[in-house]
């Protein structure tokens, strides 16, 4: 049997790997030929832990295969899995015309009865409207070959991809009990390391999909404001968010302030959802207000800065070092640095950047300004005399910086730390004079007249 993966972007190309690793014939389709031509010869063009090397075993291993011809992947495929990507419209709503392509393609093409998966992130309802469209597609190309839509909703991390493709949590199959037991039978592999497989209806696979990434990106919003109302008691966040998950009913996870999420999924995916209800003439406010407090959190480091230097940033320079929208990725999309960089250049500060992964990213977003310096690593960054520095995203490599060697090159300039990388206690004994974190009192070791 083999399984066409049609997309090779961060969910396609995973899936493919993994599938290809757990013992399946896998052909990856996407229409970006050099993409493909890269995949082929073993490039990974996506920075993601552990794919460049299963990608290259599984090539070797001669189950896995990339093709920029769709209609090959058609014709060879017995079960399609299309992963292409939802980006997010003007008005909130999931693009679906790329997904809604393939399966007309699938429709019209395929000589033999088979199974479309969608792994894709898609609105409550796609699955619907992608057979609707397969019968319509059939019934112009006169064909007769049954044809089942099926959800299997994707629930990996960047940075952690891999490993959360073969350790997943759970499995979501939605669909028809018949329709699914091929699925079943392909992720047997996993169920048999314990991995929990849910069969339900595909409109409940579709909406557990929104409903979990919507929720994680609730809880990221409520620790932000209350971090917000910590700050003005002199509370500490962090204190506030142990004694939280100590309630199983709660728990730890997804409760660490910081300067709001980004990435290409919980924006997108809340602002879907968001337009979902709306659609539906149902109240949207609980993921509204997610959206909106985020917003206000990625201008947290900007109105910090203000205030230390009276609202003066325009001679000022400002350090910034990580640029990802979380650690172990090389993905900007919509993250909160961007927000900060463009804020700062407005005000006419000038510039040093540092992310260890992000910058080739970074230069081709932001390769337009003149007053960006790009620096070789962090202590680069911070050789030349600043004004202040910024942390936006929480790479280890900055976690683990000698907070005395920082102290020295700060000298007086406050350290911003949006991602409270640093253990207050260590901060107050190393002699950085001021050390604004979110949701946690400042330390201010030095009054400086500004
Ligand atoms: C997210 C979900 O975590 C995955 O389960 C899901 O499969 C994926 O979206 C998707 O829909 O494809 P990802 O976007 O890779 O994964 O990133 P996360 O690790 O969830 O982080 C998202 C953002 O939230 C980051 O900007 C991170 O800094 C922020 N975050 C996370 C916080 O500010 N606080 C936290 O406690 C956790």
């Amino acid at each position: 049997m083999i399984l066409s993966v049609y997309g090779a972007g961060y969910v396609g190309l995973v899936s493919a790997v993994c599938l290809s690793s757990m013992g399946h014939k896998v052909l990856c389709a996407d229409i970006n030929k050099q993409r493909i031509t890269r995949l082929n010869h073993g490039e990974c063009p996506i920075y993601e832990d552990q794919l460049p090397e299963l990608l290259k075993q599984q090539l070797l291993s001669g189950r896995l295969s990339f093709t920029a011809d769709t209609a090959h992947a058609i014709f060879e495929g017995d079960i399609h899995f299309i992963a292409t990507g939802t980006p997010s419209l003007p008005d909130g709503r999931a693009d679906l015309s790329q997904v809604f392509t393939v399966a007309r393609q699938i429709a019209a093409q395929t000589r033999k009865d088979t199974l479309i998966v969608t792994k894709s992130t898609v609105p409550v309802g796609t699955g619907d409207q992608i057979l609707a469209l397969v019968l319509d597609e059939q019934r112009q190309v006169k064909s007769d070959f049954k044809i089942d839509v099926v959800s299997n909703p994707e629930f990996l991390r960047e940075g952690s991809a891999v490993h959360d493709f073969l350790n997943a949590d759970r499995i979501l199959l939605g669909g028809d009990e018949e329709a699914l037991k091929p699925l079943q039978a392909i992720y047997q592999p996993l169920a048999d390391k314990g991995i929990p497989i849910l069969n339900m209806s595909r409109q409940s696979a579709e909406l557990a999909k929104y409903s979990a990434n919507a929720m994680l990106a609730c809880r990221i919003s409520f620790i932000n404001q209350i971090s917000r109302i910590a700050e003005q008691f002199g509370a500490n966040i962090e204190d506030i968010r142990v004694a939280m998950g100590m309630d199983p009913r709660i728990g730890e996870y997804f409760l660490q302030a910081g300067i709001g999420y980004g990435g290409s999924c919980f924006p997108k995916d809340n602002r879907a959802l968001i337009h979902t209800a709306k659609e539906l003439g149902i109240n949207s406010a609980l993921l509204e207000a997610t959206e909106s407090i985020n917003d206000l959190q990625k201008e947290w480091v900007f109105e910090k800065l203000s205030h230390h230097f009276n609202n003066h940033l325009g001679d000022k320079t400002i350090a910034i070092w990580g640029l990802s929208f979380k650690p172990d990725t090389d993905d900007l999309r919509e993250a909160s640095s961007l927000v900060i960089i463009e804020a700062l250049i407005k005000a006419g500060a000038k510039l040093i950047l540092y992310d260890p992964v992000a910058m080739p990213a970074a230069k081709e977003i932001l390769i337009d300004s003149t007053v960006i310096t790009w620096s070789e690593s962090a202590g680069d960054a911070i050789e030349q005399p600043i004004d202040a520095l910024v942390i936006a995203t929480e790479w280890e490599e900055f976690k683990n910086f000698s907070l005395n060697t920082l102290a020295k090159k700060l000298k007086e300039a406050p350290l911003i730390d949006g991602r409270n990388c640093y253990k207050l206690s260590n901060v107050a004994s190393s002699g950085i004079h001021y050390y604004y974190s979110v949701g946690r009192p400042l330390i201010e070791t030095k009054r400086q007249t500004l």
